[in-house]
């Protein structure tokens, strides 16, 4: 894994920036891999000044999110679709068609895993897959567990997880307890992959990711099996 320490949030939003601009710019009608959460709001942020500049034009760009809560609906404001609407979609100039989210409001999750799953392969390989990471080291809603699965699946989000995210939600009472998520394998197809972490909270999964050992208690080691990885933090998360 390439490590690429920044100063601060501002600095690891605009390096990620500009990663995810080079690969658009290499290839304007690629699939981008995209993660919410609030570590990649800056560099959404930026990706939004770039395309106003005409830096990067996002009309034959695909996008396919990693994850998304169960059961919420597309327009309730802490569901991961209004969340890219939000930060992204709504202010680039792309083909809202061509955005794809887990469905978080299907009436049977498991066949909605399996079609996300078959869009995922339809679009083809990301070229780039953006990642934040969980303080408990997942990654997409992939959870620490003793087995971890492939594909895209219905989960059940962890204590850690749902304290972490309560602070989006009114009470810790109204974050989703489950998640449709790809799986590790969906993840690593990804051509080249970014993950980002910013704060002494996420230095105990960034320091097991970067130990160099596959272990399911901190899912994001599996990254470890891809070849093209970048890592980019800011101190805190690298050195606590
Ligand atoms: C989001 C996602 C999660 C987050 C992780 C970190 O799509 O899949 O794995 O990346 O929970 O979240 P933040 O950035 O809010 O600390």
């Amino acid at each position: 894994m390439k490590v690429i320490v920044c100063k601060n949030y501002e600095e690891m939003s605009v390096t990620a920036a500009q990663i995810v601009a080079d690969v658009m710019k290499a290839d304007p009608a690629c699939v981008l891999g995209l993660a919410t959460g609030s570590t990649p709001v800056g560099m959404y942020k930026k990706l939004i000044e770039m395309n106003k500049a005409g830096e990067i034009d996002f009309s034959g760009i695909t996008t396919v999110n990693l994850d998304e809560y169960y059961p919420i609906a597309p327009d309730n404001d802490q569901s991961y679709r209004y969340f890219m609407n939000e930060n992204l979609f709504n202010h680039v100039n792309i083909d809202k068609s061509r955005t794809f989210v887990p469905n978080g409001m299907a009436a049977d999750p498991v066949a909605a895993c399996e079609a996300y799953e078959e869009t995922v392969a339809n679009v083809g390989a990301a070229a780039i897959q953006v990642l934040g990471i969980g303080q408990n080291g997942h990654i997409g809603f992939n959870e620490p567990d003793t087995a971890l699965e492939v594909r895209t699946h219905v989960t059940d989000l962890t204590e850690s997880t749902i304290k972490a995210n309560a602070r989006f939600f009114a009470s810790e009472a109204d974050v989703p307890t489950k998640a449709l998520t790809m799986g590790i394998g969906t993840i690593l197809n990804a051509k080249k992959i970014i993950i980002l972490a910013n704060g002494a909270a996420k230095h105990e999964a960034v320091s097991k990711m970067l130990a160099g050992k596959l272990d399911t208690s901190c899912p994001a080691s599996m990254l470890n099996l891809h070849s093209d990885v970048i890592v980019v933090c800011d101190e805190a998360a690298l050195n606590g």
